[in-house]
């Protein structure tokens, strides 16, 4: 299980900081990150005695953007660990969104059969979800999450402080993870999660709103870590989501991740409530919600093929069916949930229809 620590104040970052490394030698103790958390993040960590900690030498810097989550990134890395000698004691810091999450994770996992590694996410999306749950990895051979280990972080520290740097978008992004969340866990907490408001991550209403969202995922992880069954859960919105969001990259026109579930989370809200009763109230709350927040992504009846071609493709499929973690209420989930093409269909109607095209 992970442990999470959490950083009220930017103030109190080093202060964390400092009692995560001091289990370690000061000079095995590295630092990940990418161009944009170099710039906007590190400065908040290299302060109150944390510069003799994290000298220049041992900090490792990427290039931003998803497409360096990659095997050329990851052999910098290595080699980098290598040469300064990095060993089986050492630890690794991971200060970014979701791709310094994944491969700094990986990275750490296999360098010398596994050294620690705590995960410090600046984006919100990595924050509720990428760098919780152990799921380490980098892109390979033009797909998505390729090769990589299940390894949980030594530890996460929530730090909302990070997130004033982020763009709208970014913050969008990681939103729809967290509705997703309340809609995985109780009426109470999605009602939280609707009402929140993102102009101001430091407010401390945000900072529980937002622990709250991450143990939902916490707590279906502990129950199945490998994703034999109830962590499909957490896939709500992702089998139309993911078909939305390589759509998108092959129009040239890509979406953030987060926008592409938001829209798959209208369409999978329309089959739960067809196909399992999800309560119509809920329905039509959260899918306004998403309007408002996320706008629409435009598309036509003539797309249908190419995206349920996609859904076919996708990889949490079991033979030729394509299967669905849907709700019957707030919390009631129920996993590998088989539809029909024409089902699927309807509900995208059902999206274009609501989005008004
Ligand atoms: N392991 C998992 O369980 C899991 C779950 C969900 C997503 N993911 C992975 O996470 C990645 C997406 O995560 P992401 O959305 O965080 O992407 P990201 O790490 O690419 O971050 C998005 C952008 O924001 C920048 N950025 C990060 N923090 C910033 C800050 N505080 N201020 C300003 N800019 C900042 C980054 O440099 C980047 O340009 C994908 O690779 C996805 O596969 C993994
Ligand atoms: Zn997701």
């Amino acid at each position: 299980m992970e442990n999470l620590t959490q950083a009220r104040h930017a103030e109190e970052l080093p202060t964390r900081l400092r009692e995560i490394c001091r289990h370690y030698d000061q000079d095995q103790i590295f630092l990940l990150c990418d161009s944009n958390t170099h710039r906007h993040c590190l400065p908040l960590l290299r302060q109150g005695g944390m510069e003799a900690v994290l000298p220049e030498e041992h900090i490792i810097c990427l290039e931003a953007g998803d497409k360096h989550k990659s095997i050329d990134s990851l052999t910098f890395i290595w080699q980098v660990l290598s040469q300064k000698g990095a060993t089986r004691h050492s630890l690794l810091l991971n200060l970014g969104g979701g791709m310094i999450t994944d491969i700094g994770g990986f990275a750490a996992s296999t360098f010398k059969r596994g050294m620690d590694f705590v995960n410090l996410p600046t984006t919100l999306l990595a924050c509720v979800d990428a760098a919780q749950g152990g799921k380490t990895g980098i892109n390979f051979n033009g797909l998505k999450n390729e090769i990589g280990v299940f390894s949980p972080a030594k530890e996460i520290v929530v730090c909302p402080f990070f997130f004033q740097s982020l763009d709208r978008q970014n913050l969008a992004s990681g939103y729809a993870e967290m509705l997703k969340h309340g809609l995985l866990s109780d009426q109470e907490h999605w009602l939280e999660v609707l009402r929140l408001d993102l102009s101001d991550c430091c407010r401390p209403e945000f900072g529980s709103i937002l622990l709250r969202s991450m143990q939902v995922k916490t707590a279906i992880v502990a129950q199945d870590p490998t994703e034999k069954g109830l962590r499909k859960s957490l896939n709500l919105g992702h089998t139309v989501g993911h078909a939305f969001e390589s759509w998108t990259h092959e129009q040239s026109q890509p979406v953030l991740h987060g926008y592409a579930v938001a829209w798959g989370l209208v369409c999978e809200l329309y089959l739960s409530m067809r196909l399992l009763g999800f309560p119509k109230d809920i329905f039509q709350q959260t899918i306004y919600q998403i309007k408002d927040v996320f706008g629409a992504l435009p598309f036509s009846c003539k797309d249908y093929p190419a995206l349920t071609e996609k859904m076919h493709h996708d990889k949490k499929n079991a033979g030729h069916n394509i299967q669905f973690a849907l709700l019957s209420d707030i919390g009631q989930i129920h996993i590998d949930q088989v539809v029909e093409e024409k089902l699927i269909e309807e509900s995208l109607d059902f999206y274009l229809d609501f989005m008004g095209y």
